[in-house]
């Protein structure tokens, strides 16, 4: 998979990429992850990537014709199933869209700042758009490292034990079960008896009950 994505501040979404599993997906290439800087395509001698808002009012608006200068040069070179911007009101990021999402082959991931973009890109040039959650970043960048991480740990082989995605709060519409580690006792506070009893069987009915549980308290909504 190829995941483009296009940004102001390149320089913010190089360490996400840079440790870890997202590292070894790339080492792995299992993933190619590339992040372009927008000031490269605007043609302003001042590489401006913004301008004022048309009708007045506070906030600058990210130009349109950068943008389509550097997607019409990816596009060039790549299909793409996606072209999606990053925007508070898109549509809410979940386990269901992290899914879908990861089984395209390449897809560009567009941050917006300041007011946002011109809406003619939205109109035209794009595809999708996706929000992390109802609150205001300040920009997409944060929100597209969510969006690829969430993307990059579902395509095969990226994860050591291929079904630890599949046990993953959220993929079977419940929160994970809880977990623990040795030692077996601490402070007093014991692990719970059945998780050392060896009984595989025991053990999953009993983590499938957590699961029920723990999603009826915390997560109600997932159950209607
Ligand atoms: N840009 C600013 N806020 C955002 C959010 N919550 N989700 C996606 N992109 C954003």
């Amino acid at each position: 998979m190829r995941i483009d994505i296009i940004t102001i501040h390149p320089k913010l979404l190089i360490s996400p990429f840079e440790h870890s599993i997202l590292k070894r997906a790339q080492q792995k290439k299992l993933v190619n992850v590339n992040i372009i800087n927008l000031r490269n395509y605007a043609n302003t001698k001042h590489k401006n990537t913004d301008d004022y808002a048309f009708g007045g009012g506070a906030g600058m608006v990210m130009m349109i014709e950068p943008i389509d200068n550097c997607i019409k040069a990816l596009k060039a070179d790549n299909h793409y199933d996606e072209i999606i911007y990053l925007s508070p009101d898109g549509e809410k990021l979940n386990q269901s869209v992290a899914n879908q999402l990861s089984l395209c082959k390449n897809i560009i991931l567009l941050c917006g700042h300041y007011k946002g973009v011109d809406e003619r890109v939205r109109q035209h040039l794009i595809t999708r758009e996706i929000s992390i959650g109802d609150y205001v970043l300040t920009g997409g960048e944060l929100a597209a490292a969510v969006v690829a991480d969430s993307i990059i740990r579902l395509l095969p082989g990226v994860l050591n034990d291929e079904t630890s995605a599949l046990n993953d709060s959220f993929q079977d519409g419940l929160v994970a079960p809880p977990v623990y580690t040795r030692p077996a006792e601490y402070n007093g506070w014991q692990v719970p008896e059945v998780l050392l009893s060896g009984n595989e069987k025991v053990i999953d009915d009993w983590r499938h009950q957590q699961s029920l549980n723990r999603t009826k308290i915390r997560r109600p909504d997932l159950l209607q």
